[in-house]
């Protein structure tokens, strides 16, 4: 195969967490089916099983489970950088800046080690959903709620989110979302932690850089992409008609297609089916409509299939999330993955530092700048 750049198919690690079959659309963790953790477990028991390789006992889990409930508060400082970041910048701003100032008063910023790297990821999984959730109220001109221990990790954000204490069901649902954005093997935002840490640089450096990854449209930014997409295409108009002229215009549908996945990715099969039950309850079920005629559409003529940013975005928007927090949602949920990539990364660890094929011009002498007549 001729290659076209992007490393594709290059094996950059060797990496006990996550493992993807592209030809039969299954994605697994530490051995489990992602449709298997999906249906019985929790985004805080894949996180265990995330950055400790195994499954939790019932003693191990309820340990976690109040180390992790405990960190959700911020500190003084970065609850300030979230509200004074809350006027001016963007969501993925906000979270790129207030991740990356939170490692001021880290009290394991100094060490690399396995454990307290396991820290500060713990820290971080409980923080984000706090700084996002605080951000977007104070935008919105209201006062930030407070975390509540006796909620899980997504039941909690909702309620720090909308001040309702969602249903049981909502709950649910985003708790799958959760767990289906925990990890996606070498990914662009997970490769850039690793490149970071493979530096020898801190936990918090590589989550930071990650973020930045993660906001492309290429990559987690297509979640907000297919929502506007959605919202673009006029009520009444041809769905069909409307895809085929973008495709025509050669322009990509954001959601479809993958490096990796040749048919369906396993996350969006689960999604559409929520995405679906929540259109049933839902007083607008066009924007689940609107989703498959695309789908259909978009199979049909180009051969390519959702991804999980697609049927995440109506998935979303039924839950009453904003489209400008859909990809600091899906950076709140890898970031379990990246922090045990960078746990991995350091565990054992080389530079990584690929090389590049010179293309410019040949040897030339420097001609000083009152004799240069060429412009750039
Ligand atoms: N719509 C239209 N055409 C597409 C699309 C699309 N979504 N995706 C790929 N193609 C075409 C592309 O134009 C190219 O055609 P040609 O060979 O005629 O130039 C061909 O398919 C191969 O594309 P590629 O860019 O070389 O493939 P890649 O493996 O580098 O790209 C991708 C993977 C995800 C960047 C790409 O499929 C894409 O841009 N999708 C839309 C953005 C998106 O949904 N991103 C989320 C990815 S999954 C979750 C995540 O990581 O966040």
């Amino acid at each position: 195969m001729a290659d076209k750049g992007g490393l594709e198919g290059v094996v950059v690690a060797r990496s006990r967490l996550c493992s993807i079959d592209g030809q039969n659309g299954v994605l697994v963790y530490g051995g489990y089916d992602v449709g298997d953790l999906a249906e019985h477990s929790s985004y805080e028991e894949v996180c265990f099983l995330t950055l400790y390789g195994e499954l939790p006992t019932k003693e191990q889990f309820d340990a976690f489970l109040s180390d992790l409930s405990g960190h959700r508060a911020l500190s003084d400082e970065t609850a300030q950088v979230v509200d004074m970041l809350a006027s001016h910048a963007a969501p993925m701003e906000m979270l790129r800046t207030a991740v990356s100032s939170d490692s001021f008063d880290d009290p394991d910023k100094d060490s690399n080690d396995a454990e307290a790297n396991r820290r500060k990821a713990m820290r971080l999984i409980a923080k984000m959903p706090t700084m996002v959730a605080r951000y977007a109220r104070r935008r919105a001109g209201q006062e930030p709620i407070a975390p509540d221990p006796a909620l899980g990790h997504a039941a909690n954000f909702l309620q720090m989110l909308t001040g309702e204490r969602p249903s049981p069901a909502a709950a649910k649902t985003f708790d799958v979302a959760l767990i289906l954005h925990a990890d996606h093997e070498m990914n662009a935002s997970t490769f850039t932690a690793r490149v970071i840490a493979s530096t020898l640089s801190d936990m918090h450096s590589a989550i930071t850089g990650a973020i930045g990854a993660l906001k492309g449209p290429l990559h987690g930014g297509a979640n907000e992409q297919v929502m506007h997409l959605l919202e673009a295409i006029p009520e009444g108009a041809s769905v069909e008609d409307e895809i085929r002229a973008r495709l025509d215009r050669k322009e990509r549908i954001m959601g479809f297609g993958h490096r990796v996945y040749k048919t369906w990715d396993p996350r969006a099969v689960i999604l559409k089916r929520f995405s679906r039950r929540l259109a049933d309850e839902s007083a607008e079920p066009r924007w689940f409509e609107m989703s498959e005629a695309i789908e259909k559409t978009v199979v049909g003529e180009k051969g390519l299939y959702p991804n999980v940013d697609f049927y995440s975005a109506s998935t979303y928007h039924y839950l009453g999330v904003e489209t400008g927090l859909f990809t600091p949602i899906f950076a709140m949920s890898r970031v379990v993955g990246w922090a045990a990539h960078v746990i991995e990364q350091h565990s054992d660890n080389r530079l990584i530092r690929p090389s590049s094929e010179y293309v410019g011009p040949g040897p030339r002498s420097y001609e000083p700048i009152e004799r240069r007549s060429q412009a750039a």
